[in-house]
């Protein structure tokens, strides 16, 4: 099950939100009894700038390390073999060859496509105080998350069911069971 329950996961109104990590980015269900659910139209952010801590929350598309290793994908067991597969690690967003933090290191980092290197930090900036806001609103970052924005209908132009309602669609992401909305 790819849903974990978040405190801040936003579910107001009908905006398009991603409460579950799903891979289509922000999406909602539809007011159209015959469309359960759909993407919204929402732009990827172009660049993850920062990271805050230890970057475990990192999901932006740094693909190389400090030293300017390439990194190799975490689907793949070439050249190395590891533990961090996917699919056994869906809330950690192990996406194509991007530096992750899934086992709480320093920083992210990556295994490399070097067969003398099994891994390396990568080197991805601190935040700022003023870029330290997580939430995004007219564009999604990784898979949209902690997207905040506005839109309400589905990137085929049907409106989006309200999160605190169960017509047309019965759902399990009711609002009221989270602290902060
Ligand atoms: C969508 O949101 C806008 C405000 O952002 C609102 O005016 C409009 O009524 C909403 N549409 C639907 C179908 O909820």
């Amino acid at each position: 099950l790819l849903w974990t329950p978040s405190p801040t996961n936003g579910l107001e109104l009908n905006y398009c939100r991603n409460p579950d990590g799903d891979r289509i980015g922000p999406w909602c269900y539809t007011t159209d009894p015959e469309r359960r659910y759909e993407s919204c139209n929402i732009p990827q952010c172009k660049d993850e700038v920062c990271i805050t801590c230890n970057g475990e929350d990192y999901r932006g598309q740094v693909d190389h390390t400090e030293s300017g290793k390439e990194c190799q994908r975490w689907d793949q067991q070439f050249p190395h073999q590891h533990i961090y597969q996917p699919e056994k690690y869906p809330d950690k967003s192990l996406d194509d060859n991007y530096c992750r933090n899934p086992d709480a290191s320093p920083v992210p980092w990556c295994y490399t496509t070097d067969t003398e290197t099994e891994r390396e930090s990568c080197d991805i900036s601190k935040c700022t105080s003023v870029e330290m806001n997580p939430f995004t609103t007219n564009c999604f970052r990784g898979r949209g998350e902690d997207y905040r924005g506005k839109v309400n209908e589905t990137a085929s132009g049907i409106p989006c069911q309200r999160w605190d309602v169960q017509v047309p669609h019965r759902h399990p992401f009711i609002p009221n069971i989270y602290e902060c909305k």
